[in-house]
């Protein structure tokens, strides 16, 4: 065959199988070992498409080095095809009018009839889908180990903080560190958003923090939430500064700490790590916070791009993140539960089956949450202005909690 046979021929059948590869440059901050795990199989899906996978990996736990960068390359007319933003951050960038519509995707595959009606309000703007979403991470967790448990003469998983910190003591005189905790602000603010919905109850999380009213952010409750904060640390190491969320959770998988307060992708990693829950460690909710759940929905926004091919593996993109089989084996490593409705949870672990009755209970009580940590709740701007809020509270002990309370409730005006 000529040159030109050779061509056409093989553009007759790209045309019959509707074929168009593309590449997808996809941003994301999936870098320990069980998120890597996760974002492996997205690359595997896309490639069984025909498609090529350019990974964009910016590592720092909860994504704010990621969205730094993110910023810088929109701004410079260059963004990548996807990216891991969930929130309220992708209604600001939507306002921007630089995502992609993914509605014919969605409609062919009905995302409307397949998602919770909370979830799907957040991936939309102006009633267009704009972002699809790939898990449901429950936040409020504490991890245990087993082992240290066990050395302590600690019998149980703490339901409250009298027993939390009754359980910390015995770690403490066993020589171990009771709470492994990396100290970041997004760490930091993961364990303030559990104690305050431990001490307060979904009710007064919802006023302090997602609606930032002024009257339960200076309440009494904030005084004894920053108390039980403050008195946390009390049991954490000297080398927790800095620290990165999976070395903590390693502390607690060899046996070193007793206790994390890390959402679900910690699971990820004992399961990466080849632990078996209820064996190998031990998950519950945060200490009075049986009844409630912190969600942190990961999703990725597509970027508006020019090249047809780029669109098409956009769209491609979109329908893998939602296809069941994809919802099924991308959760199962990722340590979340599958975000579609009327998944069947048979492969799945105790933790994440206890999650996924919590999720659909809480709906229906009103102990459902989103994770502020986890930016689900509140705008980017007063978001990081009250984490940094925080963190100076939990960095240094010459701040008085009544002066943390003022600070904090000022940063919430942030705007
Ligand atoms: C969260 C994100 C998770 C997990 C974690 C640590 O914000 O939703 O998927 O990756 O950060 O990086």
């Amino acid at each position: 065959m000529k040159l030109n046979q050779l061509l056409s021929a093989a553009l007759a059948a790209c045309a019959l199988s509707g074929a168009v590869a593309g590449e997808v440059e996809v941003l994301h901050y999936w870098t320990s070992g069980g998120e890597a795990k996760s974002a492996a199989e997205l690359r595997k899906m896309m490639q069984s498409k025909g498609h090529t996978w350019k990974d964009f990996a910016v590592a720092g736990g909860g994504g704010d080095n990621a969205m730094t960068v993110l910023k810088s390359r929109v701004i410079s007319g260059n963004p990548p095809a996807a990216a891991q933003i969930k929130g309220p951050a992708i209604q600001e960038w939507a306002a921007e009018g630089v995502l992609a519509n993914l509605d014919a995707v969605a409609k062919a595959e009905q995302w409307d009839a397949s998602l919770p009606a909370v979830v799907a309000s957040v991936m939309k703007y102006k009633g267009s889908y704009v972002a699809a979403p790939v898990n449901v991470h429950r936040v409020n967790w504490v991890w245990a180990s087993p082992e240290v448990l066990k050395k302590a003469g600690v019998a149980a998983m703490p339901k409250n903080y009298d027993e939390f910190f009754s359980a910390a003591d015995k770690i403490k005189a066993a020589g171990l560190v009771a709470v492994a905790h990396g100290g970041q602000n997004w760490q930091d603010f993961t364990t303030f958003e559990s104690v305050v919905l431990g001490v307060g109850g979904p009710q007064f999380y919802q006023d302090a923090l997602v609606k930032l009213d002024q009257k339960a952010l200076t309440s009494p409750t904030m005084t004894r939430s920053l108390e039980t904060f403050r008195r946390i640390k009390g049991y954490t190491d000297p080398a927790a500064p800095g620290r990165d969320w999976n070395l903590a959770t390693a502390m607690v998988m060899q046996g070193k700490a007793g206790f994390q307060f890390m959402g679900d992708w910690a699971k990820g990693e004992f399961i990466a790590a080849g632990k078996a829950p209820g064996k190998d460690f031990l998950c519950a909710a945060a200490p009075g916070t049986a009844n409630a759940f912190t969600f942190n929905v990961d999703s990725f926004a597509m970027y508006k791009l020019k090249d047809a091919a780029a669109q098409k593996a956009q769209g491609d993109l979109a329908a893998a993140i939602m296809s069941p089989a994809f919802q099924e084996v991308f959760n199962l490593n990722k340590g979340s539960i599958p975000v579609r409705l009327n998944m069947k949870m048979d492969k799945f672990d105790g933790c994440a089956r206890l999650s996924s009755k919590d999720f659909v209970d809480t709906a229906k009580s009103g102990g459902l949450v989103p994770s502020v940590a986890h930016g689900m709740a509140i705008s980017p701007a007063a978001e990081g202005a009250i984490k940094d809020a925080v963190s100076q509270f939990w960095n240094d002990d010459k701040i008085t909690v009544a002066d943390a309370v003022k600070r904090i409730a000022s940063a919430a005006k942030t705007n």
